[in-house]
């Protein structure tokens, strides 16, 4: 296939980012850099820092110059200049500015508290300049129930959003809902959506399987079946509005299996064998070359990569644990066997 590229990853910083990044780079050749990191990825001179770290990480990782680019992305926060915006878009290396809802995730503490009361200013140049908004698509109000926080999102912030500003690019991440699903499919104007290899593979059912699983638990939480089933109806559809996003998100194991642990799975490491789980569990594996590989860079005015990835359908253990720096990940599906695995070093 087309060598794919992940639209929503997180690579963390420092020993970490250099225990990861080469699994990503083995897969995908290039990725949108969530920017929540602690402090916060801000402005463009903290993006441009930023890249330079993940490009000296994956020249230590043996990855060859120019095999892997990282896009970069700024935190929006309510005090995010418009002036930011222009900067980041002349850059050339920032693709798009993410939200997170105060408080609805890792790292949201610097978080937008009232995005059409805070931040119009700056939305009204993203819009002119074509930068997107991606957006972490819950709300925080403690009297929504936490699995009912993505159709609630779409009511109270997603449609007063884009009926203030019709033209701006927007993807809702890591969608897991039918009405999420039904809201990027027949919305106005440019809107798409990233899914995540997980909620593609699990239901919440997952969570509890046998007792509490830490390693399952992320944000937006895993849903019913009936919404895995519509959104892998999505991503095998012909739309070209879903695309991929692995959403990997890597926490040492300590920081999970703990009284409060934190939300994020590790996907990272088998992402293309997993969405090639869940795509031909449909009998769909024809649509994941335009889910990985061609929607998403076409929704962001890129063009699609040149190069190839070939995976073959020879069975792979996944371990129980890799190396995090000085810790260990656990990965999704620790211990599990996936019937698909990268063929060979893909081409550049
Ligand atoms: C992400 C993380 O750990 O940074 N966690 C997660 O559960 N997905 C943050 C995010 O994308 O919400
Ligand atoms: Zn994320």
């Amino acid at each position: 296939m087309t060598r794919p590229d992940d639209w929503h990853l997180h690579l963390r910083d420092g020993v970490v980012l250099r225990s990861v990044v080469g699994d990503s780079a083995r897969q995908f050749a290039r990725a949108i850099i969530m920017p929540n990191l602690k402090p916060p990825v801000t402005s463009t001179a903290d993006a441009l820092a930023y890249r330079d770290r993940i490009l000296a990480a994956l020249a230590a990782s043996g990855v060859p110059e120019g095999a892997f680019t990282p896009l970069m992305t700024l935190y929006l926060t309510d005090k995010t200049p418009a002036d930011e915006i222009r900067r980041a878009q002349a850059s050339g290396v920032v693709h798009g500015v993410k939200l997170y809802p105060a408080g609805a995730t890792t790292n949201s503490d610097s978080g937008v508290t009232d995005l059409l009361g805070n931040c119009r200013a700056t939305l009204a140049v993203m819009q002119d300049c074509g930068l997107p908004l991606l957006m972490h698509g819950e709300v925080t109000d403690p009297d929504v129930d936490l699995f009912d926080r993505e159709a609630v999102f779409i009511e109270r912030v997603m449609q007063p959003l884009r009926a203030a500003f019709p033209a701006l690019k927007v993807v809702f991440e890591h969608l897991t809902t039918e009405q999420g699903v039904a809201y990027v499919r027949e919305a106005d104007g440019p809107i798409a959506a990233t899914i995540t290899a997980h909620h593609l593979l699990y239901n919440r059912n997952a969570l509890f399987k046998g007792g509490l699983r830490p390693h399952w638990y992320c944000l937006p939480v895993l849903k019913r079946e009936r919404h895995r089933l519509a959104l892998l109806a999505a991503a095998t559809s012909d739309s070209p509005r879903f695309f991929l996003g692995t959403d990997s998100a890597p926490h040492p194991r300590g920081a999970k299996e703990q009284d409060c642990g934190c939300a994020g799975c590790y996907t990272a490491r088998h992402a293309m064998a997993l969405y090639a789980t869940a795509f031909e569990s449909v009998g769909r594996l024809d649509r994941l070359e335009a889910f990985a590989s061609l929607n998403g860079p076409a929704f962001y005015g890129l063009p699609a990569n040149t190069g190839t990835l070939t995976l073959e359908r020879v069975a792979e253990h996944v371990p129980t644990a890799l190396p995090l720096a000085d810790a260990e990940v656990v990965p999704l599906a620790a211990g599990e066997s996936l019937p698909w695995r990268l063929a060979e070093t893909p081409t550049a």
